[in-house]
């Protein structure tokens, strides 16, 4: 059930949509969405080749116009040449999704300078120069019921060790969604953003988990459900977010983890383990607390 579309058909007809990083992962699996649903959507990242490809493979799915468009978030000059290219194919655009991350496991005292400053360079930076242009167009141009999702995670404001760089980042685009939430909403600019757990993709398991360390750092075990996302259950909530139908939602950060989080946050979730006859036992020492 959870592998099913969720929005009406043409919910996202006459958007243009800007995804970064959406030629692969998540990035693509939201971009195929939005185009199912009726949405020109601008795919971009570093590699044009990935981007043509999965161009194609989304037009040939859905019969939409999917424009790929080399861009590395990072430059602020490739940023303004990426939006001016969208705005000259599909005339505006409408929402702009940063999805583009860069991320690796490790120890933070093993990390070089330029390794924190590449992952801030682009989730942080990247995100700040993609928003910063497109919302400088908006106000400037008065177009309004225009929309910003960022796609950070959970550690945005848990933290977590072995991916600091990432951590420092993504707390920074959180603090940027919650702040131009208010800022922004009197040009009709509405700012979002999900926090998924785990959801399987190359990019991520390739850097985060890596063979043959998958099944021992399994992270399905630490999900309350007990299992990993299935993207369209994160295309859903993304094409929604996006969407005319969450209007009144601005400046919410919507967590999409099976409950991970909060499992490592209760005092007492370890308690998960025990069996029936030790809850017995142990009411048997609590109720005795009383006398
Ligand atoms: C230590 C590393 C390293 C590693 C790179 N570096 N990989 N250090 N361990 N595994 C260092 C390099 O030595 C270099 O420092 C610096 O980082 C920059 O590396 P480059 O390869 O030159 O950078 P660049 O080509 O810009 O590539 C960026 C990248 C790469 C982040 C390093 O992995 C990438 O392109 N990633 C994009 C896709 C991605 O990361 N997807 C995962 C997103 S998952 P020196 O000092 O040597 O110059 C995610 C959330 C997941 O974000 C949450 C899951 C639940
Ligand atoms: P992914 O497939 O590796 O996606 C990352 C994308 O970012 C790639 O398409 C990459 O393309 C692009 N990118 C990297 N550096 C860039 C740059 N400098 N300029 C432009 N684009 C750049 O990984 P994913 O798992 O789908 O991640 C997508 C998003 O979800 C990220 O924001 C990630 O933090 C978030 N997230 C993922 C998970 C998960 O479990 N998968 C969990 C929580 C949050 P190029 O290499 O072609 O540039």
């Amino acid at each position: 059930m959870y592998n099913q579309p969720m929005l009406r058909e043409d919910a996202l007809k006459g958007k243009t949509i800007i995804v970064t990083g959406g030629g692969t992962g998540l990035g693509k699996s939201m971009s195929r969405y939005f185009s199912q649903l009726g949405a020109n959507v601008v795919i971009t990242s570093r590699r044009l080749e990935v981007l043509e490809a999965t161009a194609k493979e989304l037009e040939q799915e859905t019969g939409g116009k999917v424009l790929p468009v080399a861009c590395d978030v990072r430059d602020y000059e490739q940023v303004e040449a990426m939006i001016a290219k969208a705005t000259e194919t599909f005339g505006e655009v409408h929402v702009l999704v940063n999805d583009a991350a860069g991320n690796f496991i490790s120890p933070t005292e093993r990390l070089s300078v330029n390794a924190f400053k590449s992952v801030i360079g682009i989730v942080l930076e990247g995100s700040i120069n993609c928003t910063l242009a497109l919302g400088k167009q908006w106000i400037k141009n008065k177009q309004t019921n225009r929309t910003v999702l960022n796609i950070v995670t959970t550690y945005a404001w848990t933290g977590s060790g072995y991916v600091v760089p990432s951590a420092c980042a993504k707390a920074g685009v959180l603090a940027m969604t919650r702040s131009l939430a208010v800022e922004w909403a009197k040009y009709g600019i509405r700012m979002n953003a999900i926090a998924p757990g785990p959801f399987p993709t190359k990019g991520a398991w390739d850097r985060l988990v890596p063979e043959p360390y998958r099944d021992k750092f399994d992270l399905k075990k630490q999900v309350p459900l007990r299992r990993v996302g299935e993207h369209q259950e994160l295309a859903n909530l993304a094409a929604y977010l996006v969407s005319d139908f969450s209007a009144y939602v601005n400046g919410e950060v919507v967590t999409i983890d099976g409950g991970e989080w909060l499992q490592g946050a209760g005092e007492f979730n370890l308690f998960d383990d025990v069996s029936g006859e030790q809850w017995d036992m142990i009411e048997q020492l609590t109720r005795k607390a009383k006398s």
